[in-house]
């Protein structure tokens, strides 16, 4: 709130629940249902996501349904995100839980080593974050798909657009990475179906949403021998239940949700940006589509 205010000078800037009269409030930002019924703030202009999915707040039938909502597109975020896909992605071309499996029996063993160009690398959702990951994967050599709405144009990589596509891209990609907004078209998109369609061997990188995935169907594919891997940032129920077989499994990684996270330093100047957008007249960065879902 403090950098908030630092920000947008003169405009009082407060933080939940010290909002003051429901009617003086014309931006609010958020994160989840916790402000309960927007609805009682009757001058609301824009809802600000405080990160780049937006389900929580369309989802919400306590929201003004003509309110426009915006969100979070910061520079912080795509840096982060486009971190974690390499590392991962990395993790899995250099064959390192293989490695890690040898060094738990003390074996030294040199394994194959594939060249990045014949890595096949797919991406889910080539949008703000999966086009930055692509990016620097085909800058890197990797073998880049890309799946989205409409077609992907991004010089290097292979193009796929819509479901009629969704089989192809599939049956091509040994490393998976999963950057869909969550949508009512893309909930459970991950199910035994589509994880079938991967290649023999492959590994998943979900750090789109927890819904996207049928985690049940992930454990078959993963004890059946079909898929060698997981790496999961996000889950149906977060936090993950502590009994949840996630964390025990030997081919999944999970970490809480932290591929990308919202920074102060980054999140605070591109919500002021918008405000004043807003009061200027001028169009704001991230608005979303309700209709589409993002
Ligand atoms: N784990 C984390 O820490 C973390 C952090 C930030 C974000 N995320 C997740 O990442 C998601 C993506 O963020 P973003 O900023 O890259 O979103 P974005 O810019 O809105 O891009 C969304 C992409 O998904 C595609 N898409 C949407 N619905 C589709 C459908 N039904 N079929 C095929 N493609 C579809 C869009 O296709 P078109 O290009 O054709 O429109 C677009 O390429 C967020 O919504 C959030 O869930 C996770």
């Amino acid at each position: 709130v403090t950098a908030l205010a630092a920000a947008l000078p003169g405009i009082d800037v407060r933080a939940w629940p010290d909002t003051g009269e429901p009617a003086a409030v014309e931006y609010a930002s958020l994160w989840g249902d916790a402000a309960g019924d927007m609805r009682r703030f009757a001058n609301l202009k824009v809802l600000f996501s405080l990160g780049a999915g937006v389900e929580h707040i369309l989802g919400n039938p306590l929201r003004p349904p003509d309110v426009p909502v915006v969100r979070l597109i910061d520079p912080a975020h795509r840096t982060g995100m486009i971190e974690y896909v390499l590392m991962r992605v990395l993790h899995y071309h250099r064959r390192m839980p293989e490695y890690a499996a040898q060094q738990a029996q003390g074996i030294w063993r040199e394994r194959s080593q594939c060249a990045p160009g014949d890595r096949r690398v797919g991406i889910m959702g080539m949008g703000e974050l999966g086009t930055g990951c692509a990016e620097i994967l085909v800058r890197l050599g990797f073998d880049v798909a890309g799946w989205s709405r409409s077609p992907p144009t991004i010089v290097g990589v292979t193009g796929f657009a819509g479901r009629d596509a969704l089989a192809a891209f599939l049956a091509r990609t040994e490393i998976l990475v999963n950057l869909l907004p969550l949508t009512p078209e893309t909930v459970g998109i991950l199910d035994a179906g589509t994880l079938a369609m991967l290649q023999k061997n492959a590994c998943l990188i979900n750090v789109g949403r927890g819904r996207h995935l049928v985690e049940g169907d992930l454990l078959a594919a993963l004890d059946s021998g079909h898929l060698a891997g997981a790496t999961l940032d996000v889950f149906c129920t977060e936090p993950l239940q502590k009994d949840h077989p996630f964390w025990t499994h030997p081919k999944v990684t999970v970490t809480p949700h932290i591929a990308a996270m919202t920074l102060l330093q980054s999140a605070v100047p591109a919500i002021a940006e918008n405000v004043r957008r807003h009061r200027a007249g001028e169009p704001m960065v991230g608005v979303v589509d309700p209709a589409r879902g993002y």
